[in-house]
């Protein structure tokens, strides 16, 4: 009886390894110019979550790298495509060049041009060696999925694509980012994946007429000085002092990167996501490169006011009289046991809103977005935020989310200017379809 299942296990195990030997030979046989190695294909990996692909190219519920996820942009919605490998609805078929060239230059294996929502500007600069990884990683390590690509809702004449061709004559930036002389390796590290996979530039450099970058590095004044997008106003990254990154230290930076929070600010709007799928995921040196290279930007951007210094006086005087105050009631009543009556909120699992950048930023999008709204969860390795900012669209009117903001804006020195109801019922209608 012993005998019996020991021989048809050994059966079982010939067959299961003849089987696996044949699998091999069939890829092999069928791809014989993709015998990446394991480490190559895993940086490949890699590569992918710190250029986000998984962000746009996977949508919610979707399978990995499948498409489907739809984009706003200004000639109308889109739709992210199928990078598995899949022959047919996927890039299954796309030789390495072909996927370099749709990656740096925005122009798919048929020919047609990529809309700019694929950040291809920024990927224009990944070097030929992680293009290759992240090729072999598509091909070899992403599980290939059946599902067509979506045809954008864009009418003709909008919906013709040669005018892209125009539109990258005058603003794609070929070449693949250079190394700086005179800097050291670290900051090298940092340009690159600023300017290049991570993208930061596609969400915090404000655009032009062209719905282009106005600027794709350190050179142009624009860059990264914050943008707004989609109802966010994605931050100023430069050294400012009140609405930037001026009071933060390059390890203020590393642990928001990787944690979501820090002792100024918390993660929420779109940037939870890059935490949640990209920035916490990279590994120490890129952290560190990418701070210590944003905190090499000078300042620039910004209202050119004093430089914030915390003081909580008037404050506490409005919070001790409150019937007083129509901002400050709501703040008693609805923000006060996380933010705190002197504004520090208690770091970093309640956001401070003391000269909190965000809060002291001309644009007040984020902050009105983030009171009607709430935000996703932030979830660092695995575990999501235990007391999230709650929505209060239900709960505040227009009136009171402006007043509760204007006291805010006003609050321990802030010196931000005031909310208006109109800007929030203006928020309130543009946000309410998505919820
Ligand atoms: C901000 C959103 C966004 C991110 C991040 C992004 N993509 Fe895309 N990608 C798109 C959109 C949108 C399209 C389709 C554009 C169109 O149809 O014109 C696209 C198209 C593509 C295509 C062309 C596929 C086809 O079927 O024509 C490839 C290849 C591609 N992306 C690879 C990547 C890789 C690799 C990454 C990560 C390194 C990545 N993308 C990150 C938005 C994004
Ligand atoms: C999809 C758009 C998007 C992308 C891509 C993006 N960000 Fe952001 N980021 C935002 C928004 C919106 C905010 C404002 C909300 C907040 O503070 O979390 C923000 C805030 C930040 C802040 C906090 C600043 C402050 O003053 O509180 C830092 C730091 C930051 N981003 C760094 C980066 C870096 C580095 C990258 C690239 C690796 C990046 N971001 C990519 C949208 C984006
Ligand atoms: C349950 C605790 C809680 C309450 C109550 C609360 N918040 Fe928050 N708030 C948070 C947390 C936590 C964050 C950081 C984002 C996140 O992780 O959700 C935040 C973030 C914010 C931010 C963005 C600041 C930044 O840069 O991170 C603003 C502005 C804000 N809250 C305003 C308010 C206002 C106004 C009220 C009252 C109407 C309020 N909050 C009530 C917990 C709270």
């Amino acid at each position: 009886m012993t005998k019996t299942i020991n021989a048809s296990q050994r059966v079982r195990g010939l067959r299961r390894v003849a089987l696996a030997a044949a699998v091999t030979l069939a890829c092999v046989s069928a791809r014989p110019a993709l015998a990446a190695d394991a480490a190559t294909i895993q940086r490949g990996a890699y590569l992918a979550v710190v250029g986000d692909c998984a962000a746009c190219h996977t949508a919610p519920h979707g399978k990995p790298f499948a498409g489907g996820l739809p984009m706003n942009t200004p000639l109308g919605r889109i739709y992210t495509t199928n990078i598995t490998p899949d022959p047919d609805t996927g890039i299954g078929g796309y030789t390495q060049a072909d996927f370099a060239r749709a990656m740096r230059e925005g122009v798919a294996k048929d020919g047609h041009n990529l809309y700019p929502a694929m950040p291809y500007p920024s990927y224009a600069k990944v070097r030929d060696e992680d293009v290759a990884a992240l090729y072999a990683y598509f091909m070899q390590g992403v599980q290939p999925v059946r599902q067509s690509n979506r045809d954008a809702d864009i009418k003709w004449p909008m919906n013709m694509r040669w005018p892209l061709k125009l539109w990258n004559a005058v603003f794609l930036e070929k070449g693949a980012y250079q190394d700086k002389a005179g800097k050291d390796a670290a900051w090298n590290r940092g340009a690159y994946l600023v300017q290049g996979l991570g993208h930061c530039s596609s969400c915090h450099t404000p655009r032009g007429i062209g719905f282009n970058e106005k600027a794709l590095d350190e050179s142009g004044d624009a860059w990264l000085t914050g943008a707004a997008l989609d109802g966010w106003f994605a931050s100023n990254l430069t050294g400012e002092h009140n609405t930037g990154l001026g009071r933060w230290s390059e390890a203020d930076l590393a642990q928001f990167l990787k944690t979501g929070a820090n002792q100024h600010a918390s993660a929420f709007g779109a940037m939870t996501d890059v935490v949640n799928k990209s920035t916490q995921a990279m590994n120490d040196t890129d952290v560190n490169a990418i701070a210590r290279y944003l905190k090499s930007l000078p300042a620039k951007g910004g209202d050119g006011g004093p430089a914030y210094a915390y003081d909580a006086q008037a404050t506490k005087v409005s919070l001790s009289r409150p019937a007083n105050d129509a901002g400050a009631r709501v703040y008693t009543a609805y923000c006060m046991h996380c933010h705190g009556a002197d504004g520090r909120g208690f770091a970093p699992m309640f956001a401070p809103l003391a000269g909190n950048p965000n809060v002291l930023e001309k644009d007040a999008s984020s902050l009105i977005n983030v009171t009607l709204n709430g935000t996703g969860d932030l979830v660092i390795q695995g575990m999501p935020a235990p007391y999230p900012m709650p929505a209060y669209a239900d709960v505040l009117s227009d009136k009171q989310i402006a007043d509760v903001l204007t006291f805010v804006r006003a609050g321990w020195n802030n010196q931000a200017g005031a909310v208006g109801a109109a800007e929030v019922a203006k928020m309130r209608t543009r946000t309410q379809a998505a919820r």
